[in-house]
């Protein structure tokens, strides 16, 4: 496994692949590896075949934090990544620092910023308002160091999935992005870098966000002709009331496809929450069949 830590090099590799007609595979993360992340890994590994190459990045990007946010405790453990991303059979880790990717000579600081603007509105977008802008400009920049053919992303983070398809959609990359399921612990709650900060306490009420999906879905298996999403919240928030650390942040219904809420929910609609469990924000996601 190759390291690189210059954005020149990312580039200059990326373009001899090019060149020789490597397929190029790639996994944006922001480190802290769980078995979420290798699951991408193993994908984007299947869709590039033996002749191709597998690229993941660890970058823990600044623009998509607000400053009231976790970026300076955010868990970092370059070493044990390293490991993981050697043991899963990937060619290139590329670990750029914050002073290539948001250069700030005085007088000429970065100012460019890629927006999307209508799947990143509602939900993560609505409850962080910058998180979005962040995260499309520095997938944007990866794709143009790494110029993969192939792009990994997580169902776990379902609306920044569907923007940074949007984005690659609108802005032409020639990408394709597949989005791999979410991978969870045995109580079902979801992989998570951020599991890291939960405690003794707040661990085992974090089953909490799955237990909300599962109580929504069989609600809405056994009501064929729709439920009102109203009462489909209030079920939620009941249920995250009985753990006694955790604050809803929100729920939202809404279609798969556009994000919009939807005001009656039947089969095949999605689900997302965010919930606070003591100062840990976790989101989780699913489709309701
Ligand atoms: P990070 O949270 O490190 O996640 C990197 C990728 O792993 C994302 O595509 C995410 O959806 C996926 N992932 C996380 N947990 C998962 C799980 N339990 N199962 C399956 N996939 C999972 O998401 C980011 O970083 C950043 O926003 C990034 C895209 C790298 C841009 O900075």
């Amino acid at each position: 496994m190759r390291e690189i830590a210059s954005v020149a090099a990312m580039q200059r590799l990326a373009r001899q692949w090019r060149r020789r007609g490597v397929r190029v595979g790639f996994v944006p993360t922001m480190g802290y590896l769980h078995e979420g992340h290798l699951s991408l890994v193993h994908a984007a590994r299947r869709r590039v075949g033996t002749g191709g190459v597998v690229v993941v990045s660890i970058y823990v990007n600044p623009t998509q934090f607000a400053p009231h946010e976790d970026l300076a405790r955010y868990p970092r453990d370059l070493a044990r990544d390293r490991r993981l991303c050697r043991q899963a059979g990937v060619d290139v880790l590329f670990v750029p620092t914050d002073a290539e990717m948001y250069p700030r000579p005085p007088g000429a600081e970065f100012s460019t910023y890629v927006v999307e603007e209508v799947l990143s509105r509602g939900m993560e977008g609505a409850s962080r308002p910058t998180h979005f802008r962040g995260v499309t400009t520095v997938v944007a920049k990866l794709f143009n160091l790494v110029l993969p053919d192939v792009a990994v992303f997580g169902a776990k983070d379902y609306q920044q999935a569907a923007v940074v398809r949007r984005m690659v959609r609108d802005l032409n990359f020639p990408i394709e992005i597949v989005v791999a399921p979410t991978v969870r612990e045995p109580d079902g709650l979801a992989m998570s870098s951020r599991n890291q900060y939960l405690d003794a306490v707040t661990r085992p009420q974090a089953s909490v966000l799955w237990q909300a999906l599962e109580a929504v879905r069989q609600r809405v298996r056994a009501a064929p002709g729709g439920i009102p999403a109203g009462r489909l919240a209030r079920l939620v928030s009941a249920c995250v009331g009985r753990a006694p650390a955790a604050r809803l942040d929100y729920v939202a219904f809404f279609d798969p496809e556009t994000l919009q809420p939807l005001r009656t929910v039947r089969r095949g609609a999605h689900m997302a929450l965010a919930v606070f469990l003591g100062g840990t924000r976790l989101i989780d996601n699913a489709r309701l069949e």
